[in-house]
C-alpha cells in the first residue's frame, strides 16, 4: 500500500504487496480553505468553520494523491455529497476533527475504493448494538477487544463509499457483515441478502491501520 503521511504524522507500516497502485493521503485537519478553487469553495460557503476544515483538507489530500497518478490539479467538485473524480479515476476523503485522508487508483486497476477515518473511542456499545450484528458483537467481546467496535463501524463505513458511487443503492450496517482476520488486520464482507453491492463484495478486501488514536481502514473493490 502506497501511504503517505503529511504534517509530521510518522509512518505507518504498510505491506507495499498489498493494494498496489492506489495512492493514499494522510494528513492533519487545518484551514485549507484558501487551498481550494473557487468552485470549491462555494461548495461548502454556508457550512461551519470545522467542516470547511474537513472539507478543504480533503481536498488538499486528494489532490495529493492524484499528483502520484500524474494528475495535475483540479477542482473535486461533490454529486449528491460524493466526490466527482477525474475520468477513469476512483478515490475516496474522510476526516474526523483531527486527521483526514484520501486515496485514489485508476479505474483499470480498482473499481471502488473507500476510506475511513475514526477516533478509536467513538463508537461505544450502545452504538455498536445498533450498527453491528451478533456474530460481530460475539467476536469483539470473545477477545475482549473493545476498541475494534469503532473498527468494525469504520470498515462498514469504508464498504458504502466503495460502493455507492457504483450501485446507488443504500446498504444499512446491518445488511452487510464482516469477517475479520485479526492477525493480518484485514477483512471480507459479505451481503445476507442478494443486493447490488453482493457480488462487488466478493472481490474485494479492507485494511485496518491505527494511528494517532484512529483507526483507518480501506476497502478495495478489484476492476
Ligand atoms: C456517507 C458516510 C459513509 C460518510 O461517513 P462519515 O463518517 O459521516 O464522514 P467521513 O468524514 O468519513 O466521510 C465524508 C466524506 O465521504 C464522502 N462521501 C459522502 N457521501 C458519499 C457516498 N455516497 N459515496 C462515497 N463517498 C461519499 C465525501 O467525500 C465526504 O467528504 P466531503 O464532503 O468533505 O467531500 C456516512 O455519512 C453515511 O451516510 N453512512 C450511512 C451508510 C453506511 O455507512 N452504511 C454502512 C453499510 S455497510
Amino acid at each position: 500500500m502506497n501511504l503517505f503521511c503529511l504534517d509530521g504524522i510518522p509512518a505507518i507500516h504498510t505491506e507495499p504487496d498489498e493494494v498496489p497502485g492506489m495512492y493514499m493521503v494522510l494528513g492533519r485537519v487545518a484551514d485549507h480553505t484558501e487551498e481550494l478553487a473557487p468552485e470549491e469553495r462555494a461548495l461548502i460557503r454556508d457550512s461551519n468553520p470545522s467542516r470547511q476544515n474537513g472539507f478543504a483538507t480533503g481536498r488538499r489530500l486528494a489532490k495529493a494523491a492524484l499528483t502520484h497518478l500524474g494528475i495535475s490539479l483540479q477542482p473535486i467538485l461533490r454529486s449528491e455529497r460524493k466526490p466527482v473524480w477525474p475520468e477513469f479515476v476512483v478515490g475516496s476523503i474522510s476526516h474526523t476533527d483531527h486527521l483526514a485522508v484520501s486515496a485514489v487508483a485508476r479505474a483499470m486497476h480498482y473499481q471502488g475504493i473507500g476510506v475511513d477515518v475514526e477516533v478509536i473511542s467513538a463508537v461505544d456499545e450502545r452504538v455498536a448494538n445498533r450498527v453491528l450484528d451478533e456474530d460481530e458483537r460475539g467476536w469483539i467481546d470473545a477477545l475482549q477487544l473493545p476498541e475494534w467496535r469503532t473498527a468494525l463501524f469504520s470498515a462498514k463505513e469504508a464498504i458504502y463509499k466503495a460502493t455507492n458511487p457504483i450501485t446507488g443503492e443504500f446498504l444499512g450496517f446491518r445488511d452487510v457483515t464482516l469477517r475479520i482476520d485479526e492477525n493480518a488486520q484485514s477483512f471480507t464482507a459479505y451481503t445476507l441478502k442478494d443486493l447490488k453491492a453482493s457480488s462487488l463484495l466478493e472481490r474485494a478486501r479492507g485494511y485496518f491501520h491505527r494511528i494517532e488514536g484512529h483507526w483507518l481502514t480501506t476497502f478495495v473493490i478489484e476492476a
